[in-house]
């Protein structure tokens, strides 16, 4: 039986996707394995969010030359927001790359490896016999064109065409999923489900909606029927994601609906929501929240910085004031609820009196937790075009580190 092995970096989109690429091709008959070597298909699903992402994943690739050369029949795919993002460069930085296929496209996944593993030199056949599968194959001399199969870039194209191209795919998937995927350490993760793909907000130092697309809200019945497939299967904890959570809207059903709907689920005991956007926290939203005990009294809020004029530069269109004022809303409305949040240090121009601000803002909000970044320039993104990618590189790192240390002494408490 022909070997898969997939290595997934990034958000937990990237992970979602993940998981149902594995359920596709099990289902199509294939088998995971996690020992590289031994694969007929290797699969890198990609991030794009920071430039150290996509050097990990082109010095891993680099390694599978012996690999590639040990077995000349199989294929290397680069899945994930690399692909969409840099498509057919991909293969001049990285030549033993057999095909590109962007988030948009996972659909077509099987059967694109399907037609190359066949063009290139195999003809296969898989007979079933009860519970064993037999895989035989014939070598042939064919060598097979690279394939690019990618969305439509969002610049220069009519906004229906590019949302065609991006294809909402929400099969149901075999559970359990692969365990490396959906476990840390031992306590089994929620089951992660997508509310939404790709984003409108278009931040300046951030690549997601240009790799992931304009923003697609799922209809709530489809959502909810996974929700219910997914509990018939004995999965009791959920995850709903998507990069702005919580302006989830599909015609008048917005986030706090759809957390009714989900609340009533029989079998689904606790659900929580990643990520949200400060200023869509309605009040409406924090009742739901407050009011359903199956629901997780946290938010995962992406602040950025404490500085007004850095968020003015990064596009957030809110002030630190308001991020402090949806802070004491959520504290105030839901007794005993937690916050986490993410913070870009060293974003262009940013001074030692700004970055100041951002730990004020940090030691106000009390998080549970931060995700701390340093700048990373986007080329294609508003704030690679604008402005200069300032801050030495030092400056960044230490700015990271106090950051780090005032966020760890809050989380001890
Ligand atoms: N949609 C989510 C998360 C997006 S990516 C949100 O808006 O919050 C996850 C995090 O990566 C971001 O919150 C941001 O802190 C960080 N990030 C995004 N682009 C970055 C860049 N160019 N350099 C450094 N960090 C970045
Ligand atoms: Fe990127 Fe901003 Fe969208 Fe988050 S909200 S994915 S940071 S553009
Ligand atoms: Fe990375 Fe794509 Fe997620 S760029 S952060 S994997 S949406």
């Amino acid at each position: 039986m022909l070997q898969f092995y997939i290595e997934t970096v990034g958000c937990q989109m990237n992970v979602l996707d993940s998981e149902l690429a594995c359920s596709a091709l099990l289902r199509s008959g294939m088998q995971q394995t996690d020992v590289s070597a031994d694969a007929d298909v290797i699969l890198f699903n990609t991030c794009s969010v920071r430039q150290h992402a996509e050097d990990k994943v082109y010095s891993a690739i680099g390694r599978l030359k012996n690999w590639k050369e040990a077995k000349p029949y199989s294929v290397l795919g680069v899945l994930g927001c690399m692909a969409q993002k840099d498509q057919k460069l991909i293969f001049q930085r990285a030549p033993l790359v057999d095909f590109v296929l962007g988030p948009g496209q996972l659909d077509v996944l099987v059967e694109t490896i399907e037609q190359l593993l066949n063009e290139k030199c195999f003809h296969l056949t898989i007979e079933d016999t009860e519970n064993t599968q037999r895989t035989q194959r014939k070598k042939h001399n064919l060598v097979s064109p690279k394939k690019v199969i990618v969305s439509l870039p969002r610049a220069g194209n009519n906004h229906t065409d590019v949302l065609e191209s991006f294809h909402l795919y929400n099969p149901d998937r075999l559970i359990p999923t692969t365990p490396p995927l959906s476990q840390e350490g031992n306590v089994p993760s929620p089951t992660l489900v997508r509310t939404m793909f790709g984003c409108n907000q278009f931040c300046s130092y951030c690549i997601v909606p240009f790799v992931r697309g304009p923003e697609q809200s799922r209809p709530p019945q489809d959502i909810v029927s996974e929700v219910q497939h997914l509990a018939n299967q004995g999965v009791k904890k959920i995850t709903l994601i998507g990069q702005t959570v919580n302006s989830y809207r599909h015609e008048n059903v917005q986030l706090a609906d759809l957390l009714y709907q989900l609340s009533d689920i029989a079998g689904v005991e606790q659900i929580d929501f990643v990520t949200n956007y400060p200023l869509s926290m309605t009040d409406d939203l924090l009742q739901v929240v407050r009011d359903l005990p199956k629901v997780l009294k946290h938010f995962h809020v992406p602040a950025q910085s404490g500085s007004d004029a850095v968020l003015k530069r990064m596009n957030r269109h809110y002030t630190a004031t308001q991020y402090r004022e949806m802070t004491d809303r959520i504290y105030g409305t839901i007794p005993g609820a937690t916050m986490t949040s993410d913070f870009i240090v060293g974003f262009c121009g940013e001074t030692d009196e700004d970055f100041e601000q951002t730990v004020e803002l940090v030691k106000y909000c009390r998080f549970r937790n931060s995700f701390i970044f340093k700048y990373s320039e986007r080329p294609g993104t508003k704030a690679a075009e604008l402005y200069a990618d300032d801050v030495p590189e030092g400056v960044k790192k230490y700015r990271n580190n106090r950051l780090l240390e005032v966020q760890i002494a809050i989380s001890r408490g």
